[in-house]
């Protein structure tokens, strides 16, 4: 459907679950955060009916997302529902690929086309410090064993943190290079815990510098419903994206909405406003009323966000959002 900027929004942000088995520096802060009650949480009952409603306003693509979606319990059964529904076209997941070594099978089977991995690093101590405690190892093996089953595009997201990984996007190059993998650089959002953390944002021109990007095209053959740019260097197999969240941003043509897992619509990443359908769903609303309150939603989707000049706290962190 159409936002009163005459954007075309087909894509749905679920996540599924705030919980999640790592605690990444950006995303979460350091006490962790209180998850929700489970109760809180739709079911995924509701959210199977909520993205049925959606459809039938011309919603096409869904990304699960979490916290870590891979850690919610019949998540399994539950793609393999979503993916059965009449108007899915797109079903696919944003995961730190702790869990894909064991599920990236059963993911492919349920139905999943395609995977996002986020990696900022891989090096062992800095992943294990920037995700307080994680294993690289196993989200490599992940990366791997994603590509092995057939999910495709396998993407690897990147966010690039000054004096972290910045000395680390030549190894990133020289994965696309050698695997089918498309890697993605993203710059870091003042979003949360972020906020804090400015003086760390590098952005896209800067990274290009620092990988001495000289000859290559842009492609669009990168299947996506994002706002990432790719370029494929000539002799790669896989091809490197920018996603210029902060320096360029990409609003005019944004095409998404999101649902958090307690059944709130975002209409936007940067924005506190937020439309309560889990009150609907519970309290015997009827379908018509309920895609009636989704689509004011998305016909009130701002024209853009204003994170250069006011970052987002209080209410959720990203954890909490979904990316
Ligand atoms: P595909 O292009 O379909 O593969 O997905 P995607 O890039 O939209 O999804 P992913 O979850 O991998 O997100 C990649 C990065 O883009 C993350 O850092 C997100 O926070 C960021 N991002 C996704 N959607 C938006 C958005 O609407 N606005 C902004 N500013 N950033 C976004
Ligand atoms: N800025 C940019 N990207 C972020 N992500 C999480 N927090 C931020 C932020 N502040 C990324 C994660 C994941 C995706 C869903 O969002 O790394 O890949
Ligand atoms: Fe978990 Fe992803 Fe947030 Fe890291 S970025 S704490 S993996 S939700």
């Amino acid at each position: 459907m159409q936002d009163q900027f005459q954007r075309n929004i087909d894509y749905l942000r679920i996540s599924v679950t705030d919980r999640c088995n790592l605690r990444c520096k950006y995303c979460m802060p350091s006490e962790g955060v209180a998850w929700m009650p489970h109760e809180a949480i739709l079911t995924f009952e509701e959210i199977l009916r909520l993205m049925r409603l959606s459809t039938q306003l011309g919603f096409r693509r869904f990304r699960i997302t979490g916290g870590e979606p891979l850690v919610r319990k019949e998540i399994l059964s539950f793609l393999e529902e979503s993916a059965k529904l009449p108007g899915v076209e797109d079903l696919m997941i944003t995961t730190n690929g702790l869990l894909l070594p064991e599920m990236a099978f059963d993911l492919k089977a349920a139905g999943v086309q395609r995977v996002n991995i986020s990696l900022d690093t891989m090096n062992p101590e800095r992943f294990h410090e920037i995700t307080r405690g994680g294993d690289v190892s196993t989200v490599i093996k992940g990366v791997f064993r994603s590509l092995e089953v057939g999910l495709n595009p396998v993407k690897i997201n990147v966010v690039v943190v000054r004096g972290f990984n910045t000395d680390e996007l030549p190894s990133f190059l020289s994965l696309a290079k050698q695997y089918p993998l498309h890697v993605r650089f993203i710059e870091l959002m003042p979003i949360g815990i972020s906020s804090e953390h400015r003086d760390e944002f590098v952005p896209i021109q800067e990274m290009k510098e620092l990988l001495g990007l000289k000859e290559y095209v842009p492609t669009q053959d990168i299947l996506g419903g994002g706002p990432a740019e790719y370029v494929q260097p000539s002799g790669y197999k896989g091809s490197i994206g920018f996603i210029s969240a902060m320096s360029r941003h990409f609003c005019n043509t944004c095409n998404r909405v999101r649902l958090t897992s307690d059944g709130k619509l975002r209409p936007c990443l940067h924005s506190k406003h937020e439309v309560n359908l889990r009150d609907a769903l519970r309290n015997g609303s009827s379908d018509e009323a309920i895609k009636d309150l989704f689509s004011q939603a998305v016909w009130h989707k701002p024209a853009e966000h204003h994170m250069n000049e006011e970052a987002l706290q209080g209410l959720r962190v990203m954890s909490q959002i979904g990316g």
